[in-house]
């Protein structure tokens, strides 16, 4: 086994690794950051405790918040969710030069991490930079990213499912030329829709349960945040950005009223192009931005987005379980406005990678997902800068990557498997499930365009290319199933030049 050299640690993670006590400001926590005007936005991150009225009626719930202030950018790079307690939607541009200023106003250690972005390592929220109550962590990156919907999110150790299921998340919505320039839906027709499943006790207490398999498994839907909301929508197009924020619930999402999903993006923005599913499965972690045309449809019209019925492969528990069906969002069409979108047929191309020209096709590097009295990858549980031989990426080669779940192994269940670091492509997805349960989700999947997430169902292969480029050092990988994470289905890549 290896251990990130000690030289390539700052010496804050060292410390906080080593579990000394200290303050991030007293150890000069901002020595290293960008000088005021090398940075183009400068956001001050809050992560606090809050009181909230989430339900209508009784008790308000005690939850966590990330607050956001302004301190340097475009106006509106901050954007609040009126009457929500999750994290405002950061609304960042491809080229940037952006610094969070992580400030811990908890009672316990955390750590933001960028869920999407291609940041360097210490700006990817490793739990080694957590951060001690009261400390501060200055987060610097470009964004590297094209335009899409990515996000942000607790990253402690152990701690994850609990500190996000509390509130710690928000969306990050990445703009550039090309998205501006399809004539999309936009503005308050380009909308974040994070789904959170949740489950209050008696006193509108946030209950968290983590069941050794399925994970924690909520009976009400937030979206962004709050619950039985109606969103008021006009006779226009709207592009929704669906974000699963759940700890472990899977959606399989589809309109009430039989239209398909039309699918203009992915986790790592648009598609080449609008893709229709009659359903899609979305697991946590994933995005998937779909373009809606309500422009005919009669004032008074209501639309709901369901999670319809599937079977997941594997045993369950929690309540609803796992492939239960449920609703999830309404949407009142309740103004008559002239705002007709066009949704071009082409939206953004992207270069087909192929697997004979990875380095290593024919042999590719594998993930085994099983469980062995704890959920593991090829084997292993997480270990916080630990990594083994066939967890060195060299950078900027094009490499075949492959997550099995397969059925062998005994218990399964399905897995989202996300990495840090940049997107990359599925080349193939293969069953060895021969039963009629797998046409529940089989229609579900949006293979196409750029990941980070995929979710892998029980019995499945799924064959990817990487290529990793710009930075050097541990980025994580894991099942974004939290329970699963927390439990210790994450482990570290070494990447090197
Ligand atoms: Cu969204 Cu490592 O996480
Ligand atoms: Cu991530
Ligand atoms: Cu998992």
């Amino acid at each position: 086994m290896k251990r990130l050299d000690s030289n390539d640690l700052s010496r804050r993670s060292l410390l906080r690794w080593g579990g000394a006590g200290f303050s991030a400001l007293a150890l000069g926590g901002f020595a290293r950051v960008m000088a005021a005007d090398k940075v183009d936005v400068h956001i001050r991150l809050f992560a606090s405790p809050a009181t909230v009225q989430i339900l209508g009626s009784g008790n308000p719930t005690d939850v966590y918040q990330f607050t956001a202030r302004l301190i340097k950018g475009p106006k509106g790079t901050i954007q609040q969710i009126p009457g929500s307690h999750i994290g405002p939607t950061l609304h960042l541009r491809t080229g940037q030069r952006v610094r969070i200023e992580f400030v811990n106003n908890l009672a316990e250690v955390t750590v933001v991490h960028f869920h999407g972005l291609h940041v360097p390592m210490a700006a990817d929220g490793h739990p080694i930079n957590s951060v001690d109550p009261g400390g501060v962590y200055n987060h610097e990156f470009t964004v590297l990213n094209q335009a899409g919907t990515y996000w942000y999110h607790a990253h402690t150790d152990m701690r994850t499912g609990f500190q996000v299921y509390r509130g710690l998340y928000g969306m990050i919505v990445v703009h550039d030329s090309v998205d501006d320039s399809l004539g999309l839906p936009r503005g308050l027709c380009d909308v974040p829709v994070v789904i959170q499943d949740v489950r209050f006790n008696g006193f509108n207490w946030l209950v968290h349960s983590t069941g050794s398999q399925t994970g924690h498994l909520g009976d009400k839907i937030l979206i962004n945040g709050k619950y039985a909301t109606t969103f008021s929508a006009a006779t226009r197009c709207y592009r929704f950005r669906l974000l699963n924020g759940s700890n472990s619930r899977i959606y399989k999402l589809a309109w009430d009223n039989g239209m398909p999903m039309t699918v203009i993006g992915t986790d790592g923005g648009l598609l080449p192009h609008p893709i229709e599913k009659p359903y899609l499965m979305l697991s946590p972690g994933e995005r998937r931005d779909v373009y809606v045309d309500f422009s005919d449809m009669p004032k008074g019209t209501v639309v709901k987005l369901l999670s319809l019925a599937y079977e997941h492969g594997g045993p369950g528990s929690g309540f609803p379980i796992q492939g239960s069906p449920m609703e999830l969002w309404r949407i009142s069409i309740d103004r008559l406005e002239d705002g007709y979108a066009n949704l071009p047929s082409t939206l953004r191309p992207m270069p087909q990678w192929d697997k004979a020209s990875a380095v290593n096709n024919g042999n590719s590097r594998v993930f085994a997902l099983e469980y062995m009295g704890g959920w593991s990858i090829n084997g292993r549980m997480f270990e916080l800068t630990g990594y083994e031989e066939d967890e060195i990426v060299v950078l900027n080669q094009l490499e075949l990557w492959e997550i099995r779940n397969d059925l062998a192994t005994g218990t399964v269940q399905p897995h989202p498997i996300h990495f840090h670091g940049p997107q990359f492509q599925i080349a193939s997805r293969i069953t060895e499930v021969d039963d009629p349960w797998y046409d529940t989700i089989r229609d579900g999947y949006v293979d196409e365009g750029w990941h980070d997430t995929i979710l892998a169902f029980p019995g499945e292969r799924i064959e990817f290319l990487t290529k990793w480029t710009h930075f050097t050092g541990l980025f994580l990988y894991h099942c974004h199933n939290l329970e699963h994470e927390d439990m210790g289905m994450m482990r570290n890549l070494f990447v090197r030049p």
